[in-house]
């Protein structure tokens, strides 16, 4: 992973929400969603300054981050590709479709799920509830269904031109 996608954290804006949020155990979940609602995920930057300015220990905050499949350690891209892995798109080819986009944002890796240059994150998510479409995947907020590998590609593809993102095996 490219250091570039680390978040920059302002230390202000993580001791306002402590002391907004509250700074004792029964705070941690909405602490790191504050967290993760302006980074993407939980920079550790941040996780330590909580750590350090409250009375949430060491254990508390990783324990929670992760505990709860809502947090994210890892950096993410600009946009997000959530892939259905519910039991209607698994046995329609939601595998099929992982592939193939890992494929064409050349995520090679498979401890990756974000495209080295930054533009998208792929990550498997349980039932969005449009399982007559199976297979399906959301990118960014747009739910395409009925997908194969190609057209999966496509949907990207059209959304990569639109937002002017460079996706490498075009
Ligand atoms: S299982 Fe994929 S939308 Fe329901």
């Amino acid at each position: 992973m490219s250091q570039s996608l680390e978040a920059k954290v302002e230390p202000e804006v993580v001791l306002d929400w402590i002391n907004k949020i509250g700074s004792d155990s029964s705070s941690t979940v909405p602490l790191l969603q504050a967290v993760q609602s302006k980074y993407g995920y939980l920079p550790r930057v941040a996780m330590d300054l909580i750590i350090q300015n409250s009375d949430i220990s060491g254990s508390q905050v990783y324990g929670v981050a992760t505990f709860y499949s809502q947090f994210r350690l890892k950096p993410v891209g600009r946009h997000m590709i959530r892939i259905c892995h519910g039991t209607a798109c698994h046995v329609t080819g939601a595998d099929r479709l992982d592939t193939s986009l890992r494929h064409i944002l050349n995520i090679t890796d498979e401890e990756q799920d974000t495209a080295e240059n930054g533009s998208y994150t792929i990550e498997q998510v349980a039932c969005i509830g449009c399982c007559s479409q199976a297979p399906v995947l959301v990118i960014a907020d747009e739910v395409s269904g009925n997908l194969t590998g190609a057209n999966a590609q496509r949907a990207l593809k059209k959304h990569a031109k639109k937002n002017e993102e460079i996706v490498a095996n075009i």
